[in-house]
């Protein structure tokens, strides 16, 4: 059984405010992508990692990537392909460079660096094992509700509040049988209707998608305070 690892990492990742694209800023004077390609190298499981590069900036991805190195005892193979407009779209592009061999992988968000190799690990075996889809995933802490939308600043109204205990927040990476993956992605571009995530396509196609434990440190860097958590969480390592 062969895993290759996908990283979408050409978003612009506005939220974070202005600068280089998300994936090329530093934590801890490491580019959050590095970080990332590390946590998937890490793993035994991945032989191969396509990372997904803004579309006019692959050769200074590229560049990046062989200027840090792989970690120690790390055996993956790391190729770098230009993104799209969308993550979907990303995706789909780092689907389409797997040579053929490969039975499973795993999409992970460059936004997602400090992800423990432990979950890497725990989501692969779910799919070796037999899963064709599985994400990692925690309980929520605040209660969530649904809103009508209305115009910014106007107040909205509340229309339901989902069981919190069946609630569950989803993370990266994902892991995915490549052909499951590969038609769910077929079947959103002939629809044209997006999803947030790649599970969310999966469940369309009416495959069971199942849930393994999350972990706390694979948090999304998405607001300039989530570079703090990170910062500290790296610090917190090097002790
Ligand atoms: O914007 P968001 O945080 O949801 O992005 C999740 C991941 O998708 C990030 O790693 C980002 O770089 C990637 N992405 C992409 N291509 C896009 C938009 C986002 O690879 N066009």
């Amino acid at each position: 059984h062969r895993t290759a690892a996908v990283i979408p990492a050409a978003g612009r990742g506005l939220r974070l405010g202005p600068g280089a694209p998300k994936a090329l800023r530093a934590l801890s004077g490491t580019p959050m992508l590095v970080h990332a390609v590390r946590a998937m190298a890490r793993s035994r499981a991945v032989s191969l990692v396509v990372v997904v590069a803004p579309p006019d900036g692959a050769d200074e991805v590229r560049l990046l990537l062989e200027e840090h190195a792989a970690p120690a005892g790390a055996a993956a193979d790391i190729v770098v392909v230009p993104g799209g407009e969308t993550r979907q779209d990303s995706v789909r592009l780092g689907l389409a460079a797997l040579p053929d061999g490969f039975d499973s992988v795993l999409v992970h968000d460059a936004a997602r660096p400090l992800v423990p190799v432990e979950t890497v690990d725990a989501v692969a075996a779910a799919v070796r094992a037999g899963a064709p889809a599985v994400v990692p995933a925690l309980p929520v802490a605040d209660t969530v509700k649904e809103v009508e939308i209305r115009g910014a600043g106007e107040p909205e109204p509340v229309t339901g509040t989902p069981e919190r205990s069946r609630l569950r927040a989803v993370q990266t990476p994902q892991g995915f049988e490549v052909k499951v993956l590969a038609a769910a992605h077929a079947q959103v571009l002939r629809e044209g209707d997006g999803a947030t995530d790649d599970a969310g396509m999966v469940e369309r196609l009416g495959i069971e998608v199942v849930v393994v434990p999350g972990h706390d440190e694979a948090f999304k860097v998405t607001r300039p305070l989530d570079l703090v958590l990170a910062e500290a969480v790296l610090a917190r390592r090097r002790t």
